[in-house]
């Protein structure tokens, strides 16, 4: 017999979505249960995105769970794009009336997380195995899963898909009631962390004859750095020698501006795919976070339309819950679409121009740099790409979620 739970909202995935809905909910009094496939550590020491918009910062404050970023996340009031051997600064603070993103690692921001549910004492299943969905068109959906050798059966007033993007709460959709939206692209980033202190106090954006370049950072003492490799490139053809060389050919600008070299600590290949899979609900399950897009890492905005998405989904819980309305759960995938959408265009907007892809003409590489030296050069397109980078303003308000203005 399968141990038989119960809850209000079953969350599928312990990631950055199913960590934040699950504390947006346990603010607002509505219980949940996390499962989730991996353990602990895993899920904390996964190196991926860095760049919190200030929307996503303002969020965690607002929910009482930032004092890491607060304390640890590096404010930068700017960045770079560099190409032709030159930096040019983007002021974002000036463009957009004071707004800036923040660095503070993925990892950090799951690990506060984890520990704030912790804290509240709400179930969080890690290691679960062999998770299902089930009876999403009746008004109690179940989540099955095996922990401990123990057959567990969840029943839950609402089940959220977080459980990323190769999770099985997609998949359980029928295929005939999704339309999905899918580009690859010819072209991967060779990424990783590096023991040197950062070389400059904030991201440089290069596009370079032998490809893409990006600088970033974790902290004061390591430095995180990509390239454009080809798509299944494998990181074993990349001795850490290797690796240097290409940063730095990539990297170096003319005025002698160079990363600083260091111990490679992480590295690794990530391929690149902007994809929609649109309603972000079927019946009684929502989707949520990559378990519904993806998006290229150029615009730095996976993890935030993550956070955007359960801002929204909470309100319509909260709503449901806490009013007895119906109309915020029917608008959820619309309103959550339309940024997903911006995003999109933004993050492949980015990819496109920065760049070198294996078809490419003489023609198309001077207009990129045209693009890139009139984005530099004019007021007006900075405005555009640094409002965009440091997040358009949310679809729905804080207060309309439960949490103070
Ligand atoms: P995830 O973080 O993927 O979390 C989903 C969770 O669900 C995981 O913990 C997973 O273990 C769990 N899960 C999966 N299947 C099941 C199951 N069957 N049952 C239970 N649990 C399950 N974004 C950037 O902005 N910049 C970057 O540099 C960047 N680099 C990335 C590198 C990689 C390799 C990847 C995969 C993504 C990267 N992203 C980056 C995107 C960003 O990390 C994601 O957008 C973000 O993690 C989305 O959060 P999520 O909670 O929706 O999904
Ligand atoms: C980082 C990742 C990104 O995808 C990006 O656009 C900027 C920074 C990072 O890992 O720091």
């Amino acid at each position: 017999m399968p141990a038989a739970l119960e809850t209000q909202v079953g969350i599928v995935g312990a990631g950055p979505a199913g960590l934040l809905l699950a504390h947006l909910l346990h603010l607002n009094g509505i219980d949940s249960v996390i499962v989730e496939r991996r353990d602990r550590d895993y899920v904390i020491d996964r190196v991926r995105a860095g760049v919190l918009e200030q929307g996503t910062v303002d969020l965690l404050m607002a929910m009482g769970v930032g004092e890491g970023v607060r304390s640890r996340g590096l404010r930068h009031d700017g960045l770079y794009v560099s190409f032709k051997g030159q930096r040019h600064r983007v002021d974002l603070a000036d463009l957009t009336g004071g707004k800036a993103i923040t660095v503070y690692g993925q990892n950090e921001v799951v690990r506060d997380l984890i520990d704030a549910r912790l804290e509240t004492g709400r179930p969080l299943y890690f290691e679960a195995d062999r998770v299902a969905v089930d009876g999403l068109d009746s008004d109690r959906p179940v989540i099955r899963f095996d922990h401990d050798g123990q057959d567990h059966e969840l029943r839950c007033g609402f089940i959220a898909g977080c459980d990323g993007f190769r999770g099985i709460c997609r998949p359980s959709i029928p295929a005939a009631a999704l339309n999905v939206y899918e580009r690859t692209y010819p072209f991967g980033w060779l990424g990783i962390l590096a023991e040197a202190a950062p070389a400059c106090e904030e991201l440089v954006y290069t596009l370079h004859d032998r490809g893409f370049a990006l600088f970033s950072m974790r902290s004061p003492t390591v430095t995180r750095l990509y390239f454009q490799v080809p798509p299944d490139e494998s990181i074993d053809k990349w001795s850490d020698d290797a690796i240097w060389a290409e940063m730095l050919t990539r990297m170096t600008t003319r005025d002698g501006w160079a990363p600083n070299v260091g111990r490679i600590i992480q590295k690794g290949v990530t391929p690149m795919r902007s994809f929609v899979a649109a309603p972000m609900r079927h019946g009684r399950l929502f989707l949520a976070g990559d378990a519904a897009h993806i998006v290229p890492p150029t615009g730095a905005k996976g993890l935030n339309l993550a956070a955007s998405d359960v801002l929204v989904l909470a309100r319509a819980f909260k709503g449901f819950y806490k009013c007895g309305r119906t109309d915020w759960l029917d608008e959820y995938s619309a309103v959550c679409e339309r940024r997903v959408w911006k995003a999109q265009r933004f993050s492949w907007w980015m990819t496109s121009s920065m760049h070198r892809f294996p078809d490419e003409t003489a023609f198309d590489r001077q207009r990129q740099i045209a693009d890139l030296d009139y984005l530099t050069s004019s007021r007006a397109a900075m405005t555009s790409l640094a409002e965009q980078y440091v997040g358009l303003p949310a679809e729905v308000s804080f207060e309309s979620a439960g949490l103070p203005q």
